[in-house]
């Protein structure tokens, strides 16, 4: 049965030509799962295919059968040096210490951890390996740029410059990229160009929503800020470039024309407007008034950060959050009420809006007077990178 999408897939002209038959290597018999975004489950409306495509368990690939690396050394050489890399050997082969306690508050067995856990969704990448679902890698390319496969999937339309000849991609025309960003965003993967995706995707991870998981003494959330967080160990802006890794995308740039200091502002308000729209989605849900605080604590603080961005570089957007901020406070570490789920689910959708606008609309340059803020952030590596790579 999972055949049929294989022998189709086999047949495009365009990936042929290319001689990319290795690539389809990765479709034979093996139909993949994704890593659902956890936050997804209650994303906001917007963006619906993609959100949809993103965790749609049969179609992570996975790098080896995906062959990333063929066209992305530089890139996949730098993420084994990352913990991202190791979190599955690191949190989920040993039955043992933290492991062991998170995963029996939620009743999670040893040989689940490797399967279709909870936990495998933020500590690995999961796919279907003759029919069963299982960890395939740690945190890995298509957790942070969306599953690449299935039968639309962006893998292969992705890099492919013309209908039916390899041609470079300065030959490509304006009107044939066009088409294909279009139909590579519409199949789920997440871009430099769409920095809301991209903080979203992180911060699915970096907050943890699951109640049981966090009363039973899990961090709620990383110590994440956005900009930091994306500018240290995890930064690979290699494209252009093979030997260089670039402060900034370097497609995004040539696409755009701008620079790392327009690029960082952005992501800094974004940042800050997603993790609010995050920690909220988690505080809908939230009915243990053990837990609760938690989600509030980071909304507070998120909150905060967004009126410090509003007094130095307001826009209409950082304005409109901050009036639906305002009356947060009030609200976030009251006992657990009924109409949670629909107060700050609402909320959270607003966030989310206000966040797509600016993203859309602002490109940095007239910020400015972000940077002395932004300049506090600095790029953050973990304590195992740090080690290994002195
Ligand atoms: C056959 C070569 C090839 C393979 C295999 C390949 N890529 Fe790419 N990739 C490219 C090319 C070429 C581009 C540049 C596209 C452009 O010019 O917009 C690219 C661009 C990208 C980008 C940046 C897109 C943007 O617009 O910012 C990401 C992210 C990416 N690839 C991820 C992956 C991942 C993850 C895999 C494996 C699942 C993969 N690629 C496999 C050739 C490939
Ligand atoms: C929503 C995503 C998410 C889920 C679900 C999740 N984790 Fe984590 N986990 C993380 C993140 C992110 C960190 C790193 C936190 C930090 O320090 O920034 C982490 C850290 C850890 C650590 C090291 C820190 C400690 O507390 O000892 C262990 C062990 C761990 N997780 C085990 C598990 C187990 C077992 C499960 C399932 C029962 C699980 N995790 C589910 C995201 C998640
Ligand atoms: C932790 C999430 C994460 C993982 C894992 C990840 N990426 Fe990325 N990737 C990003 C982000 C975020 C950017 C944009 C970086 C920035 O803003 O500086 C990016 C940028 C890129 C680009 C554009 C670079 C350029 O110069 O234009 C490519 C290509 C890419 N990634 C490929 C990969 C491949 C291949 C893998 C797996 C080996 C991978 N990524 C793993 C998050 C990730
Ligand atoms: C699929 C889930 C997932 C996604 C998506 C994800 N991360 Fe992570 N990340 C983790 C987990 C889990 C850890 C902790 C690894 C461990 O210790 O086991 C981690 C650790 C890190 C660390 C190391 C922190 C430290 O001090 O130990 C950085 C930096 C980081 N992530 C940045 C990012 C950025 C930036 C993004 C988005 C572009 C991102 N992550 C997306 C799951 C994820």
């Amino acid at each position: 049965m999972q055949r049929d999408k294989t022998t189709r897939l086999q047949t495009r002209p365009v990936a042929w030509m290319l001689g990319l038959a290795c690539a389809f290597c990765a479709f034979q018999g093996v139909l993949l799962a994704t890593l659902p975004q956890k936050a997804e489950e209650t994303a906001a409306p917007a963006g619906k295919n993609r959100n949809a495509n993103r965790s749609d368990p049969k179609r992570v690939m996975g790098i080896t059968k995906s062959d990333c690396k063929k066209c992305h050394p530089s890139e996949v050489t730098h993420w084994m040096k990352t913990v991202h890399s190791q979190s599955s050997e690191l949190r989920l082969y040993k039955f043992e210490g933290n492991t062991e306690k998170y995963a029996k508050a939620l009743g999670v067995t040893q040989d689940q951890l490797l399967a279709d856990s909870t936990c495998a969704t933020c500590h690995a990448t999961k796919a279907i390996v003759n029919n069963v679902t299982k960890v395939i890698a740690s945190v890995s390319c298509e957790s942070c740029h969306g599953a690449a496969g299935g039968e639309d999937g962006w893998l292969n339309r992705h890099q492919s410059y013309h209908a039916s000849m390899p041609i470079p991609r300065a030959q490509e025309t304006a009107e044939h990229r066009e088409q294909r960003i279009k139909a590579i965003d519409a199949a789920g993967m997440i871009r430099s160009d769409n920095i809301y995706e991209q903080a979203k995707s992180c911060y699915g991870c970096h907050i943890i929503g699951e109640e049981k998981l966090v009363a039973a003494g899990h961090k709620a959330a990383s110590a994440f800020e956005f900009v930091s967080w994306s500018s240290g160990e995890v930064r690979h802006n290699f494209f252009v470039d093979k030997t260089k890794n670039a402060d900034a995308p370097t497609l995004w740039a040539e696409r755009t024309g701008s620079n790392v200091e327009n690029r960082r502002r952005v992501k800094f308000v974004v940042g800050t407007l997603v993790k609010l729209e995050m920690a909220l989605r988690h505080r809908a849900k939230a009915k243990n008034p053990a837990v609760i605080p938690q989600f509030s604590a980071v909304a507070a603080a998120s909150s905060g950060q967004l009126a410090q961005i509003n007094g130095l570089a307001g826009t209409p957007e950082t304005q409109a959050a901050v009036v639906l901020a305002t009356p947060l406070l009030g609200m976030l570490f009251a006992p657990p009420q009924p109409t949670d789920a629909k107060t700050f689910g609402d909320i959270a959708d607003k966030f989310a809006e206000q966040a797509r606008k600016f993203a859309k609309t602002h490109d940095g340059s007239k910020l400015k007077g972000l940077d002395a803020l932004i300049k506090l952030r600095a790029p953050h590596f973990s304590q195992q990178y740090k080690t290994k790579n002195p």
